[in-house]
């Protein structure tokens, strides 16, 4: 009876042969709903975890309770085949002859304490890592070390650019193994299951592709700004300008999230200022050495979260002329056309971007990913609507704040071109008297 039933186990479809069979580093297997993924990890990992002491790691972007975990597949598979070796506790699973145990974490929430002590692991399942933030992933790689150490990756792919994709499968080395399986690559497939794949692929081709054949969401229009875009604003040198100078400011909202400036006159974008952990206080200071160096015409900054404190010190020391306050949530200047202000601002940037003659970006892969990363969809009035930010940053693995930041010095248009009175009031010298005559008389204002 025993045997027969050991005998089940390793009978694994042959396409999760190698998962038992061959040494890789990564073992990455991705496909539609019911290709057996899970199924087959779970049974594999049993299996090799009898044979010899393993420290197993099952994993995920975040783990709110065991539940959320593979754990109860183990305990099922554990209870069908009877595998009386393993013990069961509340939160991890302990072979009492090998020594194997399985724990069950969420890597997003990990600290760092709680990573390195992933450092032993001998085998670590990632279990649908298409919501893998590239954070986490970049935190896990490294920590997954001891010699001979292993990564499992299952996911269902859900759009073109999942971090663990492009990390792994995208380009992937020979110490990577990569397998696409789908439901009809499922000996076990239960007939119930192709019933409801073949009901969905009659009603709804795009679902069934994305949803039993494994292919990622097509991205086709819904990208906001395109790479191209981005890339030839990247290879522009324009490097002056005599366009008023408008910067925008998006503040912190939360620890991990990073403050930054943009500055930005006209067609060239010169640079953005970056920080981190500030107060109130101390952004309010930058703001103002800013302010007083650069003399922007405008200072545009998002007052939705801790901005609005940063807003009001500002304020308060007379710069009312050149700040401005924006509620990225608040309705669009073209309440018609776009969802919100942050859509309206976003858009300009597209807009900005496609513009001719061409403008100018630093070159920085970090806004690169925020500014292409952005999806859009339309509201049910047809307006333009951007996606949600929560998604935007499980993608990204942080908010986009430079490109927030970028949006933000399009809140308005700067229809007037004169110098703003703050910078004249009785401090201007002769020299810049004579400085901006000579300029007039140059036509350039
Ligand atoms: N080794 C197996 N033995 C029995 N049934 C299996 C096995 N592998 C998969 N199945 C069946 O196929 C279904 C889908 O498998 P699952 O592992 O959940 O797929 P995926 O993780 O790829 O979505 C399961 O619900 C189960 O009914
Ligand atoms: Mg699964």
């Amino acid at each position: 009876m025993k045997n027969k039933k050991e005998y089940h186990i390793v009978r694994i479809a042959d396409i999760f042969a190698p998962l038992l069979t061959e040494k890789k580093r990564i073992k990455f297997y991705y496909g539609g709903r019911a290709g057996g993924k899970s199924y087959a990890f779970a049974d594999s990992l049993l299996l090799k975890g009898r044979q010899q002491k393993l420290l197993i790691a099952c994993l995920r972007e975040i783990q709110e309770s065991i539940k959320d975990s593979v754990y109860k597949l183990l305990c099922d598979r554990i209870s069908l085949y009877e595998l009386n070796d393993y013990k069961i506790f509340e939160n991890r699973i302990e072979n009492y002859i090998t020594g194997t145990k399985f724990i069950f974490k969420g890597i997003r929430d990990q600290d760092v304490q709680h990573i390195k002590s992933l450092e032993g692991v001998d085998i670590a399942w990632i279990e649908e890592a298409q919501t893998i933030s590239k954070k986490s992933w970049e935190i896990l790689e490294p920590t997954i070390r001891k010699d001979g150490s292993e990564i499992w990756i299952s996911m269902n792919r859900e759009q073109e650019n999942d971090p663990i994709w492009i990390a792994v499968a995208a380009h992937p080395d020979e110490r990577t193994l990569i397998r696409k399986v789908n439901y009809n690559n499922n000996p076990f497939c239960p007939e119930e299951i192709k019933i409801q794949a073949e009901k969905c692929r009659k009603i709804s081709p795009d679902d069934y592709e994305h949803i039993w054949l494994g292919e990622p969401i097509r991205q086709g229009n819904t990208k906001l700004i395109s790479s191209e875009l981005v890339r030839k604003a990247f290879a522009n040198t324009i490097l002056s300008s005599h366009s008023p100078l408008v910067i925008g400011l998006d503040v912190a909202r939360f620890g991990d999230d990073s403050t930054v400036f943009c500055f930005r006159r006209g067609r060239w974008c010169s640079k953005f200022e970056v920080y981190n952990k500030l107060d109130n206080v101390e952004v309010a200071n930058i703001a103002t050495n800013y302010i007083q160096d650069n003399q922007p015409h405008r200072l545009f900054m998002d007052i939705g979260g801790q901005g609005a404190g940063v807003y009001d010190i500002l304020k308060d020391r007379g710069f009312n002329e050149i700040i401005r306050g924006v509620y990225f949530g608040e309705k669009a200047i073209n309440e018609n056309r776009y969802f919100n202000r942050r859509a309206e601002m976003w858009d300009n940037v597209q807009f900005w971007l496609s513009s001719s003659p061409q403008v100018q970006l630093p070159q920085d892969e970090r806004l690169f990913d925020e500014l292409t990363g952005i999806n859009k969809r339309y509201d049910r009035r047809g307006r333009l609507q951007l996606e949600e930010k929560d998604e935007v940053k499980k993608r990204l693995g942080r908010s986009p704040d430079k490109a927030d930041a970028l949006a933000l010095t399009f809140a308005e248009p700067i229809y007037d071109m004169r110098e703003p009175q703050i910078y004249r009031k009785g401090q201007i010298t002769v020299e810049e008297i004579f400085n901006i005559q000579q300029n007039r008389g140059n036509n350039s204002w």
